[in-house]
Parts: C-alpha cells; structure tokens; sequence
C-alpha cells in the first residue's frame, strides 16, 4: 500500500481509494496526484472548525464595528477635495507611463448562477457586437497602452477547471491585439469538497471533487505561480485586481492607482454607496484599528439597516470588488509558510454530485457538500495604509453573475448603454431615452474608441463623417 494511502485512512479518508485496485494504472495516477496536493491537516481543522463547530453570532455581535473611513468623490459630497483626485490622476497617469503597472484578472471561478458553457471570460456582453468580457478588458488595457506608451501586462488567474478553454479563446482572437507574451495565464490551486461529515467527496470512481479555492486563492496562486517574481523582474510593484464578470471596470483607472500611491498603500478598494440596506454586497467596515470587509450575510441586521443624523445608511459603503494591490504586500501574504494561507477559508453549502462507496452516482438536487474558499477582501485587515476611495457605480459596477434578473446578461447591457449615452451627451449628441437613461435602440462604443467621456468626445469630433446614432451602430 503506498503511503499516500494510508495516510489517507489514517485521517480517515481512506475511501477516496476504495474503487482505487479496479481503476487503469493512469486513472491510479492521476488520483494519487489529486491526493498528494491535498493538505488532509488543514481539511480537517476546517471540518472541524468551520462545519463542526460553527461560529454562532452572539447578541452583541457587530459592536466593535464601526464604518471605515473613505475619500468621497468630488460631485458627490460636499467635503469632496477636486484638487486632491487631480493630484492623485497625475500620479496614476505617471505610474502607467513608466511601467510599474499590471492588469489582473481572476478568472478561475466557475460561473455556475450564470449557466454559461465555457470560461465567463468568453461570454458575450456588449449591446451590438457581443465581444466577449475578455475582449472588452483587452480593448481597455490597449486603450491604455497607447496613451501612455507602454503595453501593460495582464495576468489572468484561470483553475484547472477553465485554463486550456481560456488560453485556447486568446489563441482563437489573437489576443485581441494585445502581444501574446504580455498575457501571463496562471492556474489558481484547488480544494476538495465534503460532506456533512466532513469526508471527501468524490467525483468519479477515480477522481476527488475539486474545486477553485477561492478568489482569495489570489494572493498564494500569483506567488506560487512565480507571477510576482516575473513581476518584480519586469519593474511592476502596483497590480490593478478587477473580476473578470463586470466590463464597466476601469482595468487601469490613473485615479485610483494614483491614490493608492499617494498612500503608500497595501491595498486599496473602491466602493460606491449602498443602494439600501439589504443590498447583497460586502460592506467596507473598521474593527479595533483594521479597515475589512463584512460579508452581507455577517452584518447583523440592526447595523446594516441604522441610519446617521442625516438619515443615511451608516454602514453604506459597498465592497465592488476593484482592487490596487501593492506586489510586496502579495508576496508577504501569499508566500506565509509553505501553505501561505494567511486568510482565512469560508464555507459554502453547494449540491455537488458525487460517486458513492458502491460507485453509484448522484445528481443532488439540494446542496449536499462544502466547498472551501478565501475571499480577497479578507487581505484587507492585513494591509498597511488601506485607502478606500468613491466611486460612481454607474461608471464601474455591472457584473453579470445570474442568467436572468439582477446582475445578468440584460442589466449589464442597459448599463453599458446608459454609459454609452451618458458621454454622447457629454459631447453635445441627443438621444431619446427613457427615465432611466436607457435608449429604446442599442449602439456600441469600443473602448478603442474612447475608453473615457473626454476621450469619446475627442474622437468623436475628430470624425469627418459622423454617423446617427441608432440600432446597431458600433464606434470602434
Ligand atoms: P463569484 O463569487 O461571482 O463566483 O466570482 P463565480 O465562480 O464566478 O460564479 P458562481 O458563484 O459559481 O455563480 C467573482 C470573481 O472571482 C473569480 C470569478 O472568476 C469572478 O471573476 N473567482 C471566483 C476565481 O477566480 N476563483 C474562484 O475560486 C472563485
């Protein structure tokens, strides 16, 4: 019996090889592989701690948070400093100009809401042209890259689940333009499922039911990957994090980089203001000094829902998940220890089909296991000088998480086309919509085009000819 095995039993787990002696000798290779990268150690503090002994909420649970502090934008609060976000544009501008900026992209997740075959990446999301959100973030970043004269490395954190199918849709487009060996494609590591009793589950007689760990997988997935050291060599220290399900993101916002470096920060956020109490985003809070991010679901109700003299949301700033992390802090906290689990794993009850003792198969129609997974924002405790600025959600913010209702494919569509009227408006174009902004016809505007209002306005009135803008007209 080899090790592996009866390590395997010693922990008890050691059904994960009960079909092991009537698989193929490469099935038997593959198993033993999945089950060495599996730290049974920390699958069974977990068990134990997360699903055993859950934390139960006390009474005065949340009393020791109070709301963090952030910069208000100009145009949307009095106390607003315009000279201050002028400040910090130029020195965003200036960091993009002389090279120490990376994209990156987490696009390891497995969409399950959306119900998409294939990476999310590939999904078809603008009104007209339905260009893939890789696409959009790559016109964004070349967007970027011509302005200020340097091509910007992307790093695009994949899983195993996704990798081939992503590079292949890169390979497939020519990389959108962008030069191939400015793409850097890392796999992110993997967690088993459980059951209730916390034993692995299995998803074929011969294979463990992995899944991604978690966008906080980040931090260990770039240092494992030696991403960051392909960084430092190539003179990056400020890596700009956006998720690879909503195009509105600013891949490379000079403004944000800008105050991130004005702070000398770890880790900055941007957050936009509560819709209203119940509205299902992290809220960005402070606790004995810390600035972090509280789940929606953690935030007891009498806090998310209290009001300031002024009868606004007291906890009302939304975590967007738009990040700029310094390469230092990553490598300090994704390189802690040989596991470099300095954050902390979360629980998710999901249905995961699974191969039984007898090798039968089931489809759970409700949720019958545990996923494992860190989430980024749990990085934020651990940085110095967090800066946590505003922003316009309208100008940032529309993920496509669902198939159909709130964050699907159409509110994401009516958002970038409220965008795209907003800056034709800005440079003197009428359009008809309704209340809400939205035309009753869709158009596009490539960000190739004009990635900003001044910069659509630029090239708006640089056309000799300029067309009507109607069903189906795209401006590239
Ligand atoms: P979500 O939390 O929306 O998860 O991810 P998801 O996997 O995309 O979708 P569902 O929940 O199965 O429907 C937010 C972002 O974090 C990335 C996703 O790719 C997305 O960009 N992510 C999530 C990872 O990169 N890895 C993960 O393990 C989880």
């Amino acid at each position: 019996m080899t090790d592996i095995r009866k390590h395997y039993i010693d922990c008890g787990q050691g059904h994960v090889f009960t079909h092991f002696d009537s698989l193929s000798e490469a099935e038997q290779q593959t198993l033993l592989s999945q089950a060495t990268a599996i730290d049974l150690g920390e699958i069974s503090e977990l068990v134990a701690t997360l699903i055993h002994s859950p934390r139960t909420g006390s009474e005065n649970e949340g009393d020791d948070l109070s709301p963090a502090d952030y910069i208000p934008m100009p145009g949307h609060c009095e106390s607003a400093d315009p000279s201050l976000w002028k400040e910090a544009t130029k020195r965003g501008e200036a960091a993009l100009r002389t090279g120490r900026v990376a994209a990156f992209t987490v696009a390891g997740g497995q969409g399950t809401r959306l119900g998409f075959d294939g990476p999310k990446g590939s999904y078809g999301v603008t009104p007209v042209l339905k260009n893939s959100l890789f696409q959009v973030f790559a016109e964004k970043i070349l967007a970027t890259n011509r302005i200020f004269g340097r091509p910007v490395p992307w790093f695009i954190m994949t899983s195993d689940l996704n990798h081939e199918d992503t590079v292949a849709f890169f390979e497939a487009h020519h990389y959108f333009g962008l030069i191939p060996e400015r793409v850097h494609f890392f796999r992110q590591g993997l967690m088993p499922a459980v059951d209730a009793e916390g034993k692995i589950l299995m998803a074929e007689r011969g294979e463990i039911a992995l899944s991604p760990d978690g966008h906080g997988g980040a931090l260990r997935a770039l240092v494992r990957s030696g991403s960051i050291r392909l960084m430092e060599a190539d003179g990056i220290d400020t890596i700009s994090y956006f998720q690879v399900d909503n195009p509105l993101v600013r891949c490379l916002d000079p403004t944000f980089i800008g105050f991130h470096l004005m702070n000398q920060s770890d880790l900055s956020s941007k957050m936009v203001p509560k819709a209203y109490a119940g509205e299902k985003v992290g809220v960005f809070c402070q606790r004995d000094g810390k600035a972090l991010v509280v789940e929606y679901s953690d935030l007891p109700e009498r806090l998310a829902g209290a009001c300031d003299a002024n009868g606004e949301l007291r906890f009302k700033s939304g975590s967007i998940a738009i990040h700029v992390f310094n390469r230092d802090f990553i490598a300090r906290l994704g390189g802690n220890g040989e596991g470099g689990a300095a954050l902390p794993f979360h629980l998710a009850h999901k249905k995961v089909p699974y191969i039984d003792r007898e090798g039968v198969r089931h489809e759970p129609t409700a949720p019958n296991g545990y996923k494992f997974e860190m989430f980024v924002f749990d990085a934020l405790p651990f940085a110095d000088h967090p800066v946590i600025i505003e922003t316009a959600r309208a100008d940032d913010f529309s993920p496509v998480k669902n198939a159909e209702g709130v964050d699907s494919p159409q509110t994401c569509r009516d958002d970038q086309l409220r965008q795209y009227v907003r800056w034709a408006r800005e440079a003197g174009i009428e359009i008809e919509t309704d209340h809400s902004g939205l035309p009753p016809f869709a158009f596009e505007i490539s960000p190739l085009f004009g990635d900003t209002p001044a910069r659509f306005r630029k090239s708006w009135e640089a056309l000799p000819h300029k067309p009507g803008l109607t069903e189906g007209v795209v401006l590239v």
